[in-house]
């Protein structure tokens, strides 16, 4: 088959040097990386396969692109480099045979693996240990002077510490964003209207081009060293890791989770042990690089074209792909709220194939631009559930379409709401659309919530399609019959099912709270609710003044609470539900909020002969006391054991009640 290569080498590099150029130079890609990879692996490999087409001026032979004019130019006197890319065993094994080949008679390379940071390579040079110059890598020859940038960030100092640093060193590390920083940011920027960042590479690269340092200060960038460049009036050290430690030493904040490890099997329980715990991580990584740990075989090694032969970066799966937007549906959760949900062209992103991403809400797509037809950029990392992250908009068909927000629910019909102001629209069909019906059945059977075993979503829908539950009180109606005539139920699992059933009757009073699905009451608040009340009837009676009382019960909770409860209908299904068995043990403890010592305060001294006082305060306080420290006007009564301090004088100053332990004893018993 005749192929122009020419053409093809060509077109790679323009659209390369086009890419480089909105990434490196705007910050603001059009191509996920993967894409990028896979335009620069195509030219390099049809380069080494002709290379009489291989110029100078190939993207391949330098990275990145011209730095933006505004700050001043640096010439890097050691060139930064990048490193090549493995994607798979077998290339990482091949890399680790051209390593042992050129160095020969080494049977095991001592490799010293380090995570692969995903942020931005800086070079930081210290002048007899004093901060005197920050650079971009710019493209890797020439980089933009960033030194007032750099100073703002926290993690590099601005003096070495310790002894023994040469009189020049240039660090080179990378400069990243936490994810939690990240978020952070971004939450405040789309409150206040500003602007977004995709993800937390490119937030730091935005901060780090920032002109005022002012505003660089402000964001929560960090660095982290994993080489040296220029390095004058001392030598370091012989392996890569020493260089590390003795960084570490000097104060200069290093990468973590780094390791020695031996040959490609090394490598390999590396990669699979950084891969694990990556989600964990604060930072974002994209992957793992092995280097040959002896600065010696580096040497022997050297490099080629623009990277070492003596490290590869080992890569993850890419968490971000381009795909295109086909259709867009409205989901209805358990509360009415709508999420819209685009249906994608499927794409191979973080590990799965995915075809719907979430647009999280109305705000998203309107602040993000989205339209049916867009292409755009998918994110999926780790558990978290895929979602739409960007258009690229030069890419916008002529017929893309606006998306909007139905009037009527897709579900019941019922009309949509969304109050002035607010990102959430709701549907107003509450429990008479099916979607919210399903989702409270579904809340209700869960694991954290009565643990009906084998009642699982699919189910559920079933059930609720074939009108054989509407509400949660139906489940305990149902019949082994009813169950057995459905797909994939036959007549064990139908009973195993209804022997579930049974068994989730006998619960515990919080689950039981959690099961409701109140708005805004989780696992924690139904447990602070059961613990405070102690019974169904004091939370069904109690006002909203009441419920504030309950800690961490603030007045949007307590007005969701009391609304569910006042609801006829709500009340009627608990009746039900009691009726037909559910139980839960009595709590064990007077409920606090009719304890007789509620809102006491008692200090506590000297020594107790029944209990410790430790033991004395966690009593007093599930019976809804405050034990503290010292003697104040607040103070109901101190309670004194043998050897009292001077508690015991303060309180009497004050005219305060003093208790012994006998005292404290009946307190306990009566309440
Ligand atoms: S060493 C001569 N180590 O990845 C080798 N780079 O794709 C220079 N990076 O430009 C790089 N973590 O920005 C090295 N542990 C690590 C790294 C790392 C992230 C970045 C760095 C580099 C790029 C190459």
């Amino acid at each position: 088959m005749p192929e122009d290569f020419s053409e093809r080498i060509q077109s790679l590099r323009e659209k390369i040097r086009y890419h480089n150029y909105r990434y490196y130079a705007l910050d603001n890609p059009e191509i996920s990386d993967s894409e990028y990879d896979r335009l620069m692996r195509e030219l390099e490999s049809l380069e080494t396969q002709h290379p009489k087409f291989l110029t100078p001026d190939s993207p391949t032979q330098r990275v990145g692109t011209k730095p933006v004019k505004a700050f001043g130019e640096v010439q890097h006197a050691i060139p930064m480099l990048s490193l090549n890319n493995a994607f798979s065993e077998a290339e990482l094994t091949a890399f680790d045979k051209r390593v042992r080949e050129r160095v020969d008679n080494i049977d095991e390379i001592e490799y010293a693996a380090e995570p692969k940071l995903d942020g931005l390579a800086v070079s930081i040079t210290y002048a007899d240990g004093v901060l005197n110059r920050g650079a971009t890598r710019g493209d890797g020859l020439v980089g933009e002077e960033i030194t007032q940038n750099i100073r703002t960030i926290r993690s590099v100092p601005l003096r070495l510490l310790g002894k023994g640093y040469p009189r020049l060193l240039e660090v080179r590390g990378e400069v990243c964003m936490s994810k939690q920083g990240f978020a952070t940011m971004n939450k405040r920027a789309r409150e206040r209207g500003e602007k977004i960042f995709v993800n937390p590479r490119n937030a730091a690269a935005g901060s780090l081009r920032q002109l005022d340092p002012r505003l660089t200060a402000q964001r929560p960038l960090s660095f982290f060293s994993y080489a040296v460049g220029r390095v004058e009036g001392a030598k370091l050290a012989d392996t890569q890791s020493h260089i590390l430690q003795r960084l570490s030493e000097w104060g200069l904040p290093i990468l973590p989770h780094t390791d020695l490890v031996h040959g490609v099997r090394g490598c390999l329980e590396y990669y699979a042990r950084i891969a694990a715990a990556r989600d964990a991580f604060e930072y974002d990584i994209d992957g793992v690089v092995y280097k040959v740990n002896r600065l010696k075989l580096q040497h022997v090694l050297g490099f080629i074209s623009r990277a070492p032969r003596w490290a590869i970066a080992h890569k993850f799966p890419a968490q971000e792909e381009r795909t295109t937007i086909r259709n867009v549906t409205f989901q209805v959760g358990r509360t009415g709220a709508l999420t819209p949900v685009a249906q994608l062209t499927p794409v191979f992103v973080g590990g799965v194939t995915v075809s719907n991403a979430t647009l999280h809400n109305m705000d998203e797509i309107e602040r993000k631009d989205v339209r049916i037809g867009d292409s755009v950029i998918v994110r999926r990392a780790g558990d978290v559930i895929p979602e739409v992250v960007g258009v690229i908009k030069k890419h916008r068909p002529q017929g893309s379409k606006p998306i909007k927000l139905p009037r009527h629910c897709p579900v019941c019909g019922s009309q949509i709401i969304r109050p002035e102001g607010e990102a959430v629209a709701r549907c107003t069909g509450g429990l008479f659309c099916s979607a919210q019906r399903k989702q409270a059945i579904k809340h209700f059977a869960s694991r954290r919530a009565l643990d009906i075993e084998g009642l699982g979503d699919k189910l559920i829908d079933q059930l609720v399609e074939r009108g054989l539950i509407d509400h949660v009180d139906d489940i305990y109606k149902l019949k082994d019959e009813q169950i057995a005539g459905l797909e994939r139920m036959g007549k064990k699992s139908a009973h195993n099912l209804i022997k579930a059933i049974e068994k989730s009757k006998q619960t515990n009073f919080a689950r039981f709270i959690y099961a409701l699905g109140i708005r805004e009451v989780g696992e924690a608040t139904a447990q602070a609710l059961a613990a405070y009340f102690g019974t169904l009837k004091a939370i069904m009676k109690a006002d909203e003044e009441n419920l504030q009382r309950v800690p961490d019960v603030g007045p949007v909770v307590a007005s969701h609470v009391h609304a569910f409860f006042k609801q006829k209908h709500n009340r009627k299904i608990i009746e039900k539900l009691l009726d037909l068995g559910i139980r839960w043990p009595r709590l064990k403890s007077t409920a606090i909020s009719e304890s007789p010592l509620r809102g006491n305060r008692y200090v506590l001294t000297g020594t107790l002969n029944a209990m410790s006082r430790d033991e004395a305060k966690e009593r007093l306080q599930a019976l809804g006391a405050k034990v503290s420290a010292s003697v104040s006007g607040k103070t109901t009564a101190v309670i004194a054991g043998t050897n009292p301090g001077s508690k015991i004088a303060k309180a009497e100053s004050m005219g305060i009640k003093i208790l012994e332990e006998n005292d404290l004893m009946q307190l306990l018993k009566n309440a």
